[in-house]
């Protein structure tokens, strides 16, 4: 193609970025009808009309693995990415706080810490090689991403280790260049040589085929600011005075014996979680280094909290975790700060009066917002706490495993980004 051609090629698909047009992932069931899944139509997920009644996976264990990694466009690179090493940590950080926006007009961006990405993405049996990154040959910059962490669950009656897959993310400027399948495709490969055939996840747009779709709630603790920087899906045609009234909270918290999780409480929260969760049809089975992992406080990433009684026996838990924005272009704000509710059990305690304790320790803690999904429990104190339902769902998604779709009071698990 002649150089003023392909330059004025790049200008029309800058043009189309702009203007949306650009080829999107469906964001509703009815879009998603009409969208062709070049990728998706060729993996191991249920179609979008099938209707699934039996349980198991849909392509038995593979014989042999490809040895070989898929190939990248030429001028690309895997590269596995050793977190151990506080540059390597840096640069991830990086490639995902420039890429990975969270609302639509771009002036509220996620800003990940160190600190949360060795938490996601190194808990307990984690492995280097599924943190598998690309860079670009000539100048080796990071700009393509995906990471997969082991996990044991239960689906309905299944017992079964899976992988997570977390924090896939393509550099804006190779976007809708067929990256993600590639990257998606070699992950599976990585996973598929140890063993490991299926995978669990999450995402705000409909692929094929979810198992659950859940609803983001949330919950004004800094209304104030909240609307200083139009946070998006916040209650219209609602004055500041109001907004103040509607969310005000008590100054201290009520339950006798809430306290911050200590190391000591792990085996007490892991019998606690174990007989909650197992009510549900889709729970994570942890171990108790996965408890420690996943919820022993640490500062900015996640938050626990446990009722004790009398005898010193745990009663209750609360924990959430820690999810920063950066706000764009603003005079005042520079940043946003949300808790998200990871588990919750209570077995003394009135589940809204535990919640309605953990509001208040989180607005204590300096969060903005507290978000919940409509999952386990939640529903019973969600309206009761003027949380409020959000238009961002969250889509929970099985590779290689077919079983009846749940609806989100079903769902017992969350996955951090
Ligand atoms: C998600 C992201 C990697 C997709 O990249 P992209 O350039 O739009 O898409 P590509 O051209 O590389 O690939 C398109 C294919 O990936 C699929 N895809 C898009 N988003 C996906 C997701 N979140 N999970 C799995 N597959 C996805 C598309 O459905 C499409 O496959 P299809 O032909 O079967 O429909 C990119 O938009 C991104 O980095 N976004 C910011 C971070 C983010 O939102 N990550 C996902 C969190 S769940």
């Amino acid at each position: 193609m002649p150089l003023c051609d392909k330059k004025k090629q790049q200008e029309i698909q800058r043009a189309l970025h702009l203007f949306s047009l650009a080829p999107t992932t469906p964001k509703t069931l009815q879009q998603a009808k009409k969208h062709t899944y070049r990728f998706w139509n060729t993996q191991p997920v249920p179609k979008l009309d099938d209707t699934i009644t039996t349980q198991g996976p849909i392509a038995e264990g593979e014989v042999s693995v490809r040895e070989e990694p898929y190939s990248l466009p030429q001028g690309f690179s895997w590269d596995t990415l050793d977190l151990s090493s506080p540059p390597v940590l840096k640069e991830l950080c990086g490639l995902l706080n420039e890429n990975y926006t969270e609302d639509d007009d771009n002036t509220i961006r996620l800003d990940f810490s160190l600190e949360y990405l060795q938490w996601a993405l190194q808990p307990p049996n984690w492995l280097p090689q599924w943190h598998c990154g690309v860079r670009v040959d000539t100048n080796k910059k990071l700009v393509g991403f995906i990471a997969a962490v082991p996990a044991d669950v239960r689906i309905y009656e299944t017992e079964k280790r899976v992988v997570q897959v977390k924090l896939l993310c393509v550099h804006k400027k190779l976007r809708f260049k067929r990256m993600t399948p590639v990257l998606i495709r070699e992950l599976t490969r990585r996973v598929n040589q140890q063993g490991l055939y299926q995978a669990l996840y999450t995402a705000g747009t409909v692929l094929p085929t979810p198992i659950s779709s859940c609803r983001l709630w949330h919950r004004p603790l800094n209304p104030r600011k909240l609307m200083e920087v139009n946070y998006p899906g916040l209650r219209q045609n609602i004055t500041l005075q109001r907004a103040l009234k509607l969310n005000r909270l008590p100054e201290v918290t009520k339950i006798q014996g809430l306290r911050p999780m200590t190391k000591e409480d792990a085996p007490g929260i892991q019998s606690l979680l174990q007989k909650n969760l197992c009510k549900f049809q889709l729970s994570p089975l942890l171990s108790l280094q996965e408890v420690e992992h996943w919820l022993l406080p640490r500062e900015n990433v996640v938050d626990t909290y446990v009722v004790a009684n009398d005898d010193g026996a745990l009663t209750d838990v609360v924990s959430f975790y820690s999810v920063s924005s950066r706000v764009l272009n603003h005079p005042v704000h520079s940043g946003l700060r949300a808790a998200h509710l990871l588990y919750v059990a209570s077995a003394a305690t009135e589940m809204t009066d535990l919640m309605e304790d953990t509001l208040v320790l989180a607005k204590a803690k300096g969060f903005d917002i507290f978000c919940a999904l409509d999952v386990m429990d939640n529903e019973g104190f969600l309206e009761k706490l003027k949380f409020s339902i959000g238009d961002r769902m969250v889509h929970y998604y099985l590779y290689n495993w077919m079983c009846p779709n749940m609806s989100p009071d079903k769902v017992g698990l969350v996955l951090p980004n």
